[in-house]
């Protein structure tokens, strides 16, 4: 794509954003859809200075990464209500140097479950891990019409929190914390948000999987490795397995939707973007 004087500026906030694959993802994304707009990363130390910058050179959006998807907040206008629930922002618009914060992670992994044609509705889940993504799928999911959400954690008062917060949003919804070692209910999904078992730690599984039924689906979030011990031993017990790239593309492709207001061919992108990470 040839930058001119037109070309529309988007980016990621965070630190550090070294390792982020979003640049690769929307720039393919640019380039597939003709889109005359470039996305570059900023190691933010200063997020409110940062913040000021956006808005005077005009950057039409931005995403959110560690450490500042939560702190993002308190500097936004307007923020989407599934974002409030959430508690945290990966998303923002910036319209006219008005900033609207919105939350894609949780909406990109129900698409992913969309295009394999898997229906949440009266589903039993159950949620490995009560961190930030955690947070994102379950809020997420909680309004998806499953029967049973179940959350385990190392850190008990978090993943307390976390159910508390989703029964104050949908109080008919079953939500409980479970521990890890106490886990006798069946379920549909399961669905590992920790860091266990991610690159360079891979030998390493959060659950062992022979203790759920063969027909459950065992989805891993973590895109490195692709895929993890968690997922190789499930597949080798004849589960259905997804890894956390497709979560990945389509939370950002989901951003993209937001600033352009464009509905943008998903399939068709996605897999030439698939491709070109692999
Ligand atoms: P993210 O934004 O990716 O969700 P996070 O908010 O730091 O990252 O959450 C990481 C999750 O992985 C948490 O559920 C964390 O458990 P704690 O709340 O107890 O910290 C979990 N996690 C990370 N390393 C772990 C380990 N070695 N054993 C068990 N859980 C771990």
């Amino acid at each position: 794509m040839k930058i001119d004087s037109d070309t529309s500026l988007f980016c990621l906030i965070g630190n550090p954003v070294s390792k982020s694959l979003s640049p690769l993802i929307h720039n393919i994304s640019f380039e597939w859809n003709k889109i005359n707009s470039t996305y570059l990363t900023f190691n933010v130390e200063d997020l409110e200075k940062s913040i000021d910058g956006i808005k005077a050179l005009g950057i039409k959006g931005f995403n959110v990464t560690i450490p500042y998807k939560e702190k993002i907040m308190i500097y936004l206008d307007e923020i989407d209500k599934l974002a409030k629930d959430i508690g945290a922002v990966n998303t923002v618009k910036n319209i006219d140097g008005k900033l609207v914060g919105y939350n894609t992670d949780g909406l990109g992994f129900i698409k992913s479950l969309e295009e394999r044609n898997i229906n949440l509705n009266n589903k039993n889940v159950l949620i490995l891990g009560a961190g930030g993504a955690s947070r994102a799928i379950a809020m997420t999911l909680a309004n998806e019409g499953i029967h049973k959400l179940h959350i385990t954690n190392r850190t008990i008062k978090r993943a307390k929190n976390l159910v508390s917060d989703i029964n104050n949003t949908y109080e008919n919804l079953d939500v409980k914390f479970i521990e890890k070692n106490n886990i006798v209910d069946c379920y549909d999904i399961v669905i590992n948000t920790t860091s266990i078992g991610m690159f360079p730690n891979i030998i390493d599984m959060p659950i062992d999987p022979s203790i759920f039924d063969d027909d459950t689906i065992i989805y891993d979030i973590i895109y490195k490795p692709r895929p993890t011990k968690f997922l190789k031993e499930s597949k080798k017990q004849n589960k259905i397995t997804i890894d956390g790239l497709d979560m990945l593309i389509h939370q950002a492709l989901l951003s993209e939707n937001i600033w352009l207001s464009e509905n943008l061919d998903y399939f068709l992108m996605k897999n030439n973007i698939k491709k070109r990470i692999m």
